[in-house]
């Protein structure tokens, strides 16, 4: 399963990758508004820290424009993934985009027929949100499932589920028992992957232990 990283943070990407914790980067218009900066500066420094596809989305709402800034962010750089609304001219734009060559991320999804019309308009990944389907009472983690399977029917169709507004890290297990291909996770989360209070307990008794050796290994 490929791990994203859920932020326009540059600083908490480049920490990440060192770790070797991301495998690309997903933003959204309100992530590069919390970053303060210009999206197309910080897109650029974020797609020169991983190799991995970065998503950058369109802020236009017509297909001439969607196309237009498709085309203006994906020249920002040859990892830049295109982010498109899952509306009936983000679905067109994912289209034309897809048959130029240009990665697409249908984004905002929220029922399993929408993922299906994304895999058709040729949608790199699909970007269900369990997160906000969970905050309306609304099981998220079911959609990932449907979806999982519906395209596990249809073995042509190549998008990648990629689990967006992940909450927690259970969010994260159950997606890859079901088998999505990525999640998206904000860096709170993926560090929080990292803790278990054994793990913390345990160390710190090697360590004490370790101590009363008065030993050094260098
Ligand atoms: C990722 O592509 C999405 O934009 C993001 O995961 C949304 O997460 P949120 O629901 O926590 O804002």
């Amino acid at each position: 399963m490929k791990f994203f990283v859920d932020t326009a943070d540059v600083a908490d990407i480049r920490s990440l990758a060192e770790a070797g914790l991301v495998d690309g980067v997903t933003t959204n218009p309100s992530l590069i508004a919390k970053s303060g900066r210009k999206m197309a500066e910080v897109i650029a420094e974020i797609c020169a820290i991983t190799e991995g596809p970065v998503s950058a989305e369109v802020t236009a709402t017509d297909f001439q424009g969607m196309l237009a800034e498709g085309r203006f962010l994906r020249n920002i750089a040859s990892n830049v993934c295109v982010k498109v609304p899952l509306t009936e001219a983000g679905l067109r734009t994912c289209r034309a985009l897809s048959q130029e060559g240009t990665p697409v991320n249908v984004t905002l999804c929220f029922s399993p027929a929408q993922a299906l019309l994304a895999a058709k308009a040729g949608a790199t990944f699909i970007s269900p949100f369990v997160g906000r389907l969970d905050d309306i009472s609304t099981d998220g983690m079911s959609l990932i499932a449907d979806i999982v399977q519906i395209y596990r029917n249809y073995p042509n169709l190549k998008t990648e589920v990629l689990v967006a507004s992940v909450r927690h890290p259970i969010h994260l297990v159950q997606s890859a028992k079901l088998g999505a291909h990525v999640a998206t996770l904000p860096p709170s989360v993926i560090r929080q992957l990292l803790k278990h209070p054994l793990t913390e307990a345990g160390l710190s008794a090697f360590l004490a232990d370790w101590a009363k050796t008065g030993q050094s290994i260098l």
